[in-house]
């Protein structure tokens, strides 16, 4: 459902919970979520300290993108999370949860990297880190981390 911090001050929004994360019932606890976790890390955090949740609440059969039916139907659970949370940032990571969280049909290589709003609450949208391993390039590395520099500097404010 989610995990973390009920006092985060960041919380990060992912797709849907794969294989592992279906087993265990925690989000990012697989490969992606390894991947996530160095990203939390080098940005000064641990994973406790964050709030962790996916836009879908089970696993789309054979892990195939959610249908807008089904982001649709687990959305008002994603955003009743958000309301308790409170976070003072918000990141998206891929298009499914940025589409939904920003209310449009962009797709994240042109929504990344530049701000947007929920509830007056700045979302930052970048590559899920899913993505991230599958084009592990400097390219791809450096959108990403600075997108987090952005949000480490929004939280300094
Ligand atoms: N990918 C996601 O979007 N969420 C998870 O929890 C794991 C992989």
């Amino acid at each position: 459902f989610g995990t973390g911090s009920p006092d985060a001050s960041v919380m990060f929004i992912g797709e849907a919970p794969g294989t592992e994360e279906d087993k265990q019932g925690v989000p990012f606890v697989g490969a992606a979520g390894k991947k996530l976790d160095q990203i939390i890390e080098a940005m000064g955090f641990r994973r406790a300290d964050v709030y962790i949740a996916n836009t879908l609440k089970s696993r789309p059969p054979d892990n195939r993108t959610p249908t807008p039916e089904e982001v649709a139907r687990c959305g008002p659970y994603l955003k009743s999370q958000i309301d308790i949370i409170a976070p003072s940032v918000i990141v998206t990571l891929g298009s499914p949860a940025s589409k939904y969280i920003l209310g449009t049909t962009t797709g994240i290589t042109r929504l990344r990297g530049a701000w947007g709003t929920y509830e007056g609450i700045p979302v930052m949208p970048t590559y899920h880190p899913a993505y991230l391993l599958r084009n592990y390039t400097t390219e791809t590395r450096t959108q990403v981390w600075s997108d987090m520099k952005q949000v480490i500097e929004k939280l300094s404010l």
